[in-house]
């Protein structure tokens, strides 16, 4: 009997924008520490993307290295899913965008809002294309600017925040490799927990607009913590249990990178033992639904992803929206 075709992750890229922003520089623009920020985050500094380059851009360089490695043309593509918050406009989709500045004729391009679940989301969609036979290439991204949403006023939430993009090239496997299983929930009812109050049709711009933060990110930080903690670790047994594997089982954990203490957290309910945690957020901070796709391809790139390895990837942002997604591969 033929074996279930299932979506293989055939090639990954990411690309980080060269500039720093260090702990010590924001000791020089609100009040906090170096000593605090890694303490309380892990994180030791973030890029920046400058004013000439958007998500799009990025989105671009990381999908140049996730073709490459794939030995994949513009033109076998069928579908973009760019997972982000920071669309260069909000009319069309970045995906669009990206499609304009690559090629892609045979493709068509939409974006997916899911905050920093941006990427499972997207890679859950682009998932069923290729399982249902639909699409044979899928090219799905997370990539953020987030820069461009932060309040550099507001200590609790502008030195978490950094910029960056990562793609992956999903083909159809026959082998049993490949996405297994994916979860994704939301509870809309939390969303003010973690948004932008002004700049959409509720609140929009008006001329006598003044800056007073409603335009950039709020977060309710300790409160989204903890339903992160609970949340992601939930959609990650789900996976995992989707996979027909106990926690034991897992090779690779590739989380968000939110804060160190919620994937310690995670991996303490896990069971899993932090030397399979694939970590980068001191040196990127919180890129949203770039986050996971980054981390996965540092990995991929280190030799850490091996055949018929179990990656799981889980992720958790506003929405509030959380999943999971369970890779043999
Ligand atoms: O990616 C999407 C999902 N996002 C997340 O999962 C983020 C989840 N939340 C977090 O990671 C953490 O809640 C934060 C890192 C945002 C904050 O850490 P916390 O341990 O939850 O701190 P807190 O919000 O409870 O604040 C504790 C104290 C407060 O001071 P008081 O009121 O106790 O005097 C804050 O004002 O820490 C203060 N604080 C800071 N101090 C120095 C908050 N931010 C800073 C800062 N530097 N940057």
């Amino acid at each position: 009997m033929a074996q279930q075709v299932r979506a293989r992750i055939i090639g990954t890229g990411s690309f980080t924008p060269p500039k720093r922003m260090t702990n010590a520089d924001f000791e020089k623009i609100v009040d906090t520490s170096d000593e605090w920020i890694i303490t309380r985050t892990g994180i030791r500094e973030r890029r920046i993307a400058d004013n000439g380059t958007q998500s799009s851009d990025m989105a671009v360089e990381a999908t140049r290295r996730a073709l490459e490695m794939a030995e994949c043309s513009d033109e076998e593509i069928e579908a973009i899913i760019v997972g982000t918050v920071t669309p260069d406009y909000r009319l069309p989709s970045t995906a669009c965008v990206l499609q304009e500045k690559m090629g892609f004729p045979n493709a068509v391009a939409f974006d997916t809002v899911a905050a920093c679940t941006g990427f499972i989301n997207s890679l859950s969609i682009g998932r069923s294309f290729i399982e249902s036979g639909v699409y044979k290439k899928v090219l799905v991204i997370g990539v953020e600017k987030l820069s461009s949403i932060t309040n550099y006023k507001d200590r609790n939430t502008c030195v978490l925040f950094g910029d960056a993009a990562g793609a992956a090239i999903l083909g159809p496997s026959e082998n049993g490799r490949g996405v297994v299983s994916t979860f994704m929930k939301s509870d809309g009812k939390l969303r003010e927990w973690l948004w932008m109050p002004t700049g959409g049709a509720v609140n929009p711009y008006t001329p006598d607009f003044t800056f007073d933060g409603s335009d950039k990110i709020y977060m309710n930080g300790s409160e989204v913590f903890k339903v992160a903690v609970r949340q992601m670790c939930d959609a990650a047994l789900r996976v995992i249990k989707g996979a027909g594997l106990q926690p034991s089982d897992v090779s690779v954990v590739v989380p968000h990178q939110a804060n160190i203490r919620i994937i310690e957290a995670l991996a303490k309910r896990l069971g899993v033992g932090m030397d399979k945690v694939v970590l980068n957020i001191d040196k990127y901070g919180n890129t949203s639904a770039a986050s996971v796709p980054l981390a996965l391809d540092e990995a991929n790139r280190e030799g850490r992803l091996k055949p018929n390895d179990n990656v799981l990837m889980v992720a958790f942002g506003g929405g509030l929206i959380w999943g999971a997604a369970l890779v043999r591969w």
